[in-house]
């Protein structure tokens, strides 16, 4: 099958990076993607930042190999831990959500606490802290991972009494420190945004990466990459394995349904 001349990968440890392909769609609906989720090896919030690594070379390359000509990590875990290895490796553009997420909590605090929550691995790198730190090195940030709102986002309970006294137990800490802003640092998270309102109340924003990674995207392409017309956008779908339950669940983070999603070999 041929591929499309110009096309945007982005890949994630699953399905979660779907809320930044969702985006893109939206706000760049002219871009072809190749999406690859690496269903075979999910999730990566819990592994070393070595693992991380070697899954996201392999991930960048496969996506490299099928012609893209930039490449956005979705996941913020892959983000966190190789993306200077990807960006000093690869040849074409490569974006991380950790920088514009990063940028984006920093315009939107008023008072200088922010507040940061992703998978064991994001928050244990640092990477979020220092991104902060490096656009304003007086901010106050305090930051925990919240790992059970993947499978609440993978389930569908977003709503309700349980996914609420969940997102309790992990954010009063953030309200009684003051956060007027909290970044959502994992792909899944957007999905529970309402939730995460809901007890962190409506004056806190709450800073969505995959909103602040396309802004990104969009500004590239208009500088430096062909933009192609709308009804020529092409999107496909690849999985390193169960591509049956990644069509499932992947309308549940784009909106809609998609047709056709193949098994790829990475190893
Ligand atoms: N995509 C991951 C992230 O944004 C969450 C799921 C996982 O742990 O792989 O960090």
């Amino acid at each position: 099958m041929s591929e499309p001349p110009f096309a945007v990968g982005v890949f994630d440890s699953g399905v979660g990076g779907l809320t930044v392909l969702k985006q893109l769609m939206v706000q760049i609906p002219s871009v072809s993607t190749v999406y690859l989720g690496d269903t075979a090896r999910v999730p990566y919030g819990t592994k070393s930042a070595d693992t991380v690594i070697r899954y996201a070379i392999a991930c960048a390359r496969l996506l490299i190999e099928r012609g893209v000509q930039l490449l956005v990590v979705a996941c913020n875990t892959a983000s966190a831990f190789a993306l200077d290895h990807l960006k000093k490796t690869l040849s074409i553009p490569v974006i991380g959500v950790i920088e514009p997420g990063a940028r984006a909590a920093v315009s939107a605090t008023q008072n200088g606490i922010i507040g940061i929550i992703g998978t064991a691995g994001t928050i244990r790198s640092g990477a979020y802290q220092d991104a902060i730190h490096a656009f304003r090195p007086s901010a106050e940030i305090i930051s925990r991972p919240c790992p059970l709102f993947v499978p609440l986002a993978e389930e569908g309970w977003i709503d309700g009494e349980i996914p609420r006294a969940i997102a309790k137990t992990y954010l009063d800490d953030f309200k009684d420190a003051g956060v007027d802003t909290l970044v959502l640092g994992c792909t899944h998270y957007p999905l529970l945004k309402s939730v995460i309102e809901s007890v962190m109340g409506k004056t806190v924003a709450l800073i969505d990466s995959a909103e602040a990674v396309t802004q990104v995207v969009s500004e590239i392409l208009t500088d430096r990459l062909p933009v192609r017309k709308r009804d020529a956008a092409r999107h496909r779908y690849l999985v390193t394995d169960a591509p049956d339950s990644f069509r499932e669940i992947s309308e549940r983070f784009l909106g809609h349904a998609i047709d056709e999603v193949d098994w790829v070999d990475v190893a």
